[in-house]
């Protein structure tokens, strides 16, 4: 490994001290109002929007250091109960963007009930029953961060629906990811895949993101041995399915 990409994810690493004393600061000032004193209603959504987005910038620290370790080839494979996985993928997803939906999530205790509350948000999720209350072996936050990525992009895409499929074929695990958005035409199917590129570069480029996700997707996936595949095209929706051996 390079001189440069461990000074780089030496000061990634540094980055999470801080950000845990800020986040610590921050949940004691909600949480203990018996101790710190009692909050206005605007306050209190002041401090809980600083608190979202220190749990955002928690995960792109962890993201961005999961990633260098997967391109050293590490993976941490373990068992897990998939309903488990799949409820935490999601509250950490809308922990980002909507915290009310994420502490509905957290509260689901059947996967009728998810579905029902996911529905509401427009997120159509299929699992496959048998396996939802199976284990599965792999490396947990890798699949997580593949999740993560392709849900929050299609989530950002979507015109009406996503749909979240998961589910088993043979000996692969896999997972289905669709929207309903513009899609991407069938010349940038190999582009998108290519980091710092997106497609709609000029128009509101800081606020839509790196294109650095689909790029980071499939390298995590690559590394568990398995394969993603997109279908998509103008007007279609895209469709991202990643197969990867359980
Ligand atoms: N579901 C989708 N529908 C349409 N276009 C998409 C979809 N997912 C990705 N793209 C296109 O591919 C590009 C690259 O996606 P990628 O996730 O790598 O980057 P990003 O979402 O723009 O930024 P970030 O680094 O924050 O993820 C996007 O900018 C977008 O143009
Ligand atoms: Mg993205």
């Amino acid at each position: 490994m390079g001189k440069q990409r461990i000074k780089f994810d030496f000061l990634v690493h540094d980055l999470k001290v801080p950000l845990a004393v800020i986040e610590a600061g921050l949940t004691s000032l909600i949480q203990k109002t018996d101790k710190y004193g009692p909050l206005t209603d605007k306050q209190l959504k002041v401090l809980k929007r600083a608190l979202r987005n220190t749990l955002v910038t928690r995960t792109l620290v962890n993201d961005a250091l999961e990633l260098g370790r997967s391109s050293q080839g590490i993976i941490q494979k373990t068992t897990f109960p998939l309903s488990g996985f799949v409820v935490q993928t999601l509250v950490e997803i809308f922990d980002l963007v909507d915290l009310e939906t994420s502490d509905c999530v957290r509260g689901c205790d059947t996967l009728s009930v998810l579905k029902e509350q996911l529905s509401e948000k427009g997120i159509l999720l299929t699992v496959d029953e048998r396996l939802w209350h199976q284990e599965v072996s792999m490396d947990e936050s890798k699949m997580k961060q593949i999740i993560r990525n392709l849900l929050s992009n299609a989530l950002k895409y979507k015109k009406k629906q996503v749909e979240l499929k998961i589910g088993q074929e043979e000996d692969s695990f896999v997972v289905i990811v669709g929207d309903d958005g513009d899609g991407i035409p069938s010349g940038y199917h190999d582009k998108i895949f290519e980091c710092y590129f997106q497609m709609d570069m000029q128009s509101d480029y800081c606020v839509r993101g790196h294109g650095v996700g689909l790029a980071g997707v499939m390298i995590l996936v690559e590394d568990m041995g398995g394969r993603l595949f997109l279908e998509s095209d103008v007007g279609k929706g895209a469709t991202f399915s990643v197969k990867v051996p359980l």
